[in-house]
């Protein structure tokens, strides 16, 4: 018997012998007899990501306060992708407590012009998301009073707290430095920080990581993130959706990013079976 990829064991070896109790198997080339296998009582379980929607129900429960997503832009090249991701959040009626990391303004300012200053950050997340992949203007219903700015340098800043209410956190685009400091809980700063609470806290956290090609170094620290219960979603749009604009491929990746987070949202459309749907949805209409 040959076990894929997917039958392997994570980290729960108790599972692994109950299902494969007694059988010789091929593991990357090496024969194994899995009914010598034992259950080592003290190796690490990989803790039960909670459901975003669960998340958010249990955090509003009885109350009324406001519970932001946090969305920690990096600098990575991907601006558009926190744009995106932005615009939907608000369209939806989230709250948004937003953190733009320091090396985030130079990719800002190189892949939109904009110079993104803390004391003028309403006037510039204004003038950024008013504008597409390409530069043009996009519709955006507002609902920028929802959103709450922080320092990347302020780590007295509420997310830096587990006790500050949030229902996650997004960061996207996640620099390979972003994820590097996450995965060793480096806190270098408040997007790094935050993102090491809403792991200590259980809450969602999704990195769209954005670089290629990837070391092993950088791999490393996403299977360290995906043991902790994150949600890694590469920034690599798909094709399957009928894109026909740059910024179709921007809603995807942000749309996944939000599916991940289990937020509702209407930025591409998704797989219904059929092949070549895309196409003949195109033209029909
Ligand atoms: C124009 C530009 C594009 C960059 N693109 C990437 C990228 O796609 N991925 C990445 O991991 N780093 C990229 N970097 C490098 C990061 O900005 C750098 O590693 C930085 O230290 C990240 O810091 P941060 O995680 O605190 O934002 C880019 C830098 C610049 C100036």
């Amino acid at each position: 018997m040959t076990v894929s990829d997917s039958d392997r064991p994570h980290s729960q070896p108790a599972r692994y012998e109950d299902v494969f109790r007694g059988y010789r198997t091929q593991l990357g080339g090496l024969t194994v007899d899995t009914s010598r296998l034992r259950v080592d009582p003290k190796a690490p379980t990989r803790p039960e990501p909670r459901s975003a929607r669960r998340y958010a129900q249990d955090v509003n429960a009885g109350e009324t306060q406001r519970v932001p997503w946090i969305v920690g832009v990096s600098g990575a090249s991907g601006t558009p992708y926190a744009a995106a991701v932005l615009r939907a959040l608000l369209d939806v009626g989230e709250s948004v407590d937003l953190v733009v990391s320091r090396a985030s303004r130079l990719t800002l300012l190189d892949e939109t012009g904009i110079s993104f200053r803390d004391a003028h950050w309403r006037d510039d997340l204004a003038e950024w998301l008013a504008r597409g992949a390409d530069g043009k203007p996009v519709a955006f219903e507002g609902g920028l009073a929802r959103v709450r700015y922080w320092s990347a340098g302020d780590l007295a800043a509420g997310p830096s707290s587990g006790s500050y209410p949030t229902k996650g956190m997004l960061i996207v685009p996640a620099s390979t430095a972003a994820v590097a400091g996450v995965a060793l809980g480096l806190s270098k700063d408040l997007l790094q920080r935050a993102a090491g609470v809403t792991l200590k806290e259980r809450r969602p956290l999704v990195v769209a990581v954005r670089e290629t090609p990837l070391n092993g170094q950088t791999l490393r620290h996403l299977v360290t993130l995906d043991d902790l219960g994150a949600v890694v979603v590469p920034a690599s749009p798909a094709f399957y959706a009928g894109a026909t604009h740059i910024q179709d491929l921007v809603d995807f990746v942000a749309g996944r990013v939000l599916d991940a987070a289990g937020v509702g949202h209407r930025l591409y459309r998704r797989w219904e079976g059929d092949l070549g749907g895309a196409s003949a949805r195109d033209a029909n209409e």
